[in-house]
C-alpha cells in the first residue's frame, strides 16, 4: 500500500530544524479526560487497558482532539506500560491511584525471568493501532509513536505503580548495581523493537518518555537513564516513506542535562517549564530542535492571559527554525477544552510573524 501525501509536515519540519511557515503544536497527553468525548469512549470501553487493546477506540480516541483543535500532529493512544504488561508483570489501574502491577520485579531471579515481549503477538494491538490510525489520519498530519525509557519504565516496574520517594527502586540501583543494570538492558532492547516495531506500522516520528530520569543525580542520570536512551536512538530505524523519522527525548525536570542529551543522537529534545527556552536554545539549539515548554497548569488561566503566556514563550525561542509548541507535560484533566483551544489558536496567530 502506498501512503497518501503528507498534507502538513510542518511537525517534521520543524523537528528537522527546516523552515515552516508557523510553530507547529500538539499537546502533551492531547487524547484523554479533560475531554467529555474521551471519557464517553472510555465508559464504552470499561477499563483503560481495555481501551488500548481496541483497535478502532484507540483510533477513534486518537482522532478525538484533531477533531476539535488544529494540531499539527496525532499521538498513537495507548500507554508506558504496555511493555512491562507484555512481559508478564499484569498492568491494572486502581480508581484514583494510578497504574499498577500484580507481579513488580525486585531481584535478580525476577529480573533474570523477563524477556522482551514479541512485538505483533503481545504487543499486535499497539501495532494494529498504529496501523489503523495511520490510515484513517489519510496523510493530514504525521502520527506519532512513542515508548517510555527504560529507567522510567523500572521504576513502574520495580516500585509496582507510582511512586514519590523511589525508595525500592533506588534500593535496586544503588545495593544490586548489576541487576538494575540487567532490568535496563532487557528494556533498552525491548524500546528499540517496540519503536521500529511502530514505525514499521506506520509511526512518522517517535518519542522517549523519561518521566523520572530528573529524580537521578548528574552521574546516575547519565549511567542509568541517557546512556539507555541513547543506545535506543542508535538502534532505530531513522527513514519511513523516503523520509527521515525524527526522535524525539524527553526528560521532565532534565533541564541541567540538555547538552548530554543533545549528544544522543536524537533530532529534538523536550523541554519543561523548568528551563528557559531561550537559555535552552542557547546550549543546544545548534544541534537540536526543541519542544515545548508551556507550564500546562498556565491552561486554567483566562484565555487571555493563555495568549500572554503564548507570545513569552514564542519570543523566548525567538525567530527561526527548530520548535514545536508544546506543553511542558501532560494536559491536566481538570483543563477546559476551550482553554486548549485558546492555547492552539494563540500558537497559530502569533508565531508566524517568527518564520518571516
Ligand atoms: O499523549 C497522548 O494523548 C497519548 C497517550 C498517552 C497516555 N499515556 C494515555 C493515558 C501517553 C503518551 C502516555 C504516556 C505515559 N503514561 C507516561 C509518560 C508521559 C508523562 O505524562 O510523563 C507515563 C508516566 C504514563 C504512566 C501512566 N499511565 C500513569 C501515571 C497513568 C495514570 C495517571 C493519569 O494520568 O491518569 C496512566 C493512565 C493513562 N495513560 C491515562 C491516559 C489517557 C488515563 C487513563 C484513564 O482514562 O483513566
Amino acid at each position: 500500500m502506498t501512503a497518501p501525501a503528507l498534507k502538513n509536515d510542518r511537525y517534521l519540519r520543524a523537528l528537522l530544524k527546516q523552515p515552516v511557515d508557523r510553530t507547529p503544536v500538539w499537546m502533551m497527553r492531547q487524547a484523554g479526560r479533560y475531554l467529555p468525548e474521551y471519557k464517553e469512549v472510555r465508559a464504552e470501553a470499561g477499563d483503560f487497558m481495555s481501551l488500548c487493546r481496541n483497535t478502532e477506540l484507540a483510533c477513534e480516541v486518537t482522532l478525538q482532539p484533531l477533531r476539535r483543535f488544529d494540531l499539527d500532529a496525532a499521538i498513537l493512544f495507548s500507554d508506558i506500560l504496555t511493555i512491562p504488561d507484555a512481559m508478564g508483570l499484569g498492568l491494572y489501574f486502581e480508581a484514583g491511584e494510578g497504574p499498577k502491577f500484580k507481579n513488580p520485579v525486585r531481584d535478580m531471579a525476577a529480573i533474570k525471568n523477563l524477556s522482551v515481549p514479541d512485538m505483533e503477538d503481545e504487543l499486535g494491538y499497539v501495532m494494529d493501532a498504529v496501523r489503523m490510525i495511520r490510515r484513517e489520519l489519510q496523510g493530514e498530519v504525521p502520527l506519532i509513536g512513542f515508548s517510555g525509557s527504560p529507567w522510567t519504565l523500572a521504576t513502574y516496574m520495580v516500585e509496582g505503580g507510582s511512586t514519590k520517594n523511589f525508595s525500592k527502586v533506588k534500593q535496586l540501583m544503588f545495593a544490586e548495581p548489576e541487576a538494575m543494570h540487567h532490568l535496563l538492558n532487557v528494556l533498552a532492547d525491548s524500546v528499540t523493537q517496540y519503536l521500529n516495531a511502530q514505525i514499521a506500522a506506520g509511526a512518522q516520528s517517535v518519542m522517549i518518555f523519561d518521566t523520572w530520569g530528573g529524580v537521578l543525580s548528574p552521574r546516575d542520570y547519565k549511567e542509568f537513564s541517557l546512556a539507555y536512551m541513547e543506545k535506543i536512538v542508535q538502534g532505530l530505524t531513522r527513514e519511513a516513506d523516503g523520509r527521515k523519522v525524527p526522535v524525539t527525548l524527553f526528560t521532565k525536570n532534565g533541564g541541567q542535562w540538555l547538552e548530554a542529551m543533545a549528544a544522543s543522537g536524537a533530532d529534538a529534545l523536550g523541554v519543561d517549564w523548568t528551563t528557559d527556552l531561550s537559555d535552552a536554545r542557547a546550549r543546544v539549539g545548534g544541534q537540536v530542535a526543541l519542544q515545548g515548554n508551556m507550564d500546562p497548569s498556565v491552561l486554567y488561566a483566562s484565555p487571555e492571559r493563555i495568549e500572554q503566556e503564548v507570545q513569552t514563550i514564542l519570543e523566548s525561542f525567538g525567530h527561526g527554525n527548530g520548535h514545536v509548541f508544546n506543553l511542558g507535560h501532560g494536559i491536566h484533566p481538570e483543563v477546559n477544552p476551550e482553554h486548549a483551544k485558546a492555547f492552539i489558536d494563540a500558537i497559530h496567530k502569533h508565531s508566524p510573524i517568527y518564520h518571516k
